[in-house]
């Protein structure tokens, strides 16, 4: 009898420390994907999911690296007699198991978003209370990726609340990402590396480049604005564990291309989740040419999963910076001025030194071949200066491949 209750404590325990491992290792890599928000707030359905996930295929996201498809708020729209979440069966007739057995079809994963409070942020059921009913329910129909967001959470505490979901995820068994939404309220980053796979770090993004946009208590904000609420986290970033500075505004017309660029180009820099939030139906050849730019998505997906910093800052120009794998670094020249800069950057008298990941970029030292992530041109070698012109709101990205002596 005692060795059968010794035998059935290490059967739990292997299980549950399977679970966690299964969890941890899920994303290794900023997470790549597509959410319904930011370009169809509540206007979701099943028509709609399903063409995102033909769409990924068909345009060549998914072969760039893309790989949930999510849906946000405003499928759910009661709960059942006995508690389970029900989806709205006008938009998604065929129910969510069905949606995600279509979209895995298609060699994607399936995502969904929910709430630690009592309501969403649309006001649709929250999770709070429901936990390990909706986690079961996740499993069930193999969702990938949970969103968990903070509205009408009114006395509740985000540590207790998204452990307390996190935990019910592991126990339901099935590997998901999952993703922490409480804004940064609560400093998520100096808690959840152990509870969650990525977390806000700010409200939420709006579609502009720089600009504020106040609401009763709450502000929208545009990518720059962002960008700057970013610096003094980067240590808390790394695989399995990142930062999260929202989704994605590309394609969605609030900026110019040059904008979209800079967006596109920082949020590789930041090592963020890459979570497009566009009408992947109605691309503009601009917007795909921004999305699946392989280069500059390699230098977000880098292995290494270092996030990277701001060396300097003179006159609207900003230099940063991206240690990568196998000697290499990433560097941007970021122009937030009205006016085109223009570049003279002598690598060799430009010592760069990163305490963080102890590596220095010292062309003194090592020579770097330059590649130009947009134009995709090569553009020579480290050992003489560079010299380029940056358009307003707009970056030179580059790599800098260590050349092997
Ligand atoms: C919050 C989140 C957004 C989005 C909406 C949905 O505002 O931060 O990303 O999920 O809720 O209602």
């Amino acid at each position: 009898m005692k060795m059968k209750k010794i035998l059935l404590v290490i059967f739990v325990l292997a299980t549950v420390s399977v679970s966690a491992q299964k969890f941890q290792d899920l994303a290794m890599t900023p997470p790549m994907g597509w959410n319904s928000w930011n370009k169809f707030q509540c206007n979701v359905s099943e028509i709609l999911i399903k063409e995102a996930a033909d769409e990924m295929v068909s345009t060549g996201m998914r072969d760039a690296g893309y790989q949930y498809i999510v849906i946000d708020d405003c499928w759910q729209i009661k709960r059942d007699s006995m508690g389970f979440i029900v989806a709205d069966p006008e938009r998604f007739p065929s129910g969510i198991k069905a949606l995600a057995d279509y979209v895995h079809s298609k060699g994607l994963k399936f995502g969904i978003y929910s709430c630690a409070g009592t309501k969403t942020c649309a006001g649709r059921p929250g999770g709070r209370g429901h936990e390990f009913q909706d986690a079961y329910m996740y499993a069930k129909w193999g969702v990938d990726y949970l969103k968990y967001d903070w509205c009408s959470s009114d006395g509740q505490n985000q540590k207790e609340s998204y452990r307390l979901m996190s935990q019910m995820l592991k126990e339901a068994g099935h590997p998901i990402v999952f993703s922490i939404c409480e804004w940064g309220g609560s400093k998520p980053w100096e808690w959840a590396s152990e509870v969650g796979h990525l977390w806000r770090t700010t409200g939420d993004i709006a579609n502009c480049f720089d600009c504020e946009q106040k609401h009763s208590g709450y502000s929208n904000w545009g990518v720059t604005r962002i960008l700057d609420m970013q610096i003094d986290m980067r240590q808390y970033a790394g695989p399995g564990h990142w930062n999260d500075p929202d989704m994605l505004q590309i394609g969605n017309g609030g900026m110019t291309v040059n904008e979209d660029r800079a967006h596109f180009s920082m949020w590789c820099m930041l090592a963020a989740p890459l979570m497009a939030g566009n009408d992947l139906k109605n691309m503009s050849p601009q917007t795909h040419n921004i999305l699946t730019n392989i280069d500059a998505i390699d230098i977000n997906q880098d292995a290494k999963g270092i996030q990277g910093f701001k060396f300097k800052s003179e006159d609207g120009l900003e230099i940063w910076l991206k240690p990568l794998s196998a000697g290499d670094w990433a560097v941007c020249f970021l122009n937030r001025s009205v006016d085109i800069k223009t570049i003279d950057f002598d690598w060799i008298k430009n010592k760069m030194n990163d305490e963080f990941s102890k590596r220095i970029l010292d062309a003194s030292v090592e020579t770097f071949k330059i590649k130009d992530v947009w134009t995709k041109k090569e553009l020579g070698d480290t050992q003489k200066p560079l010299n380029a012109d940056v358009l307003s709101h707009d970056v030179l990205l580059l790599r800098l491949s260590l050349v092997k002596k």
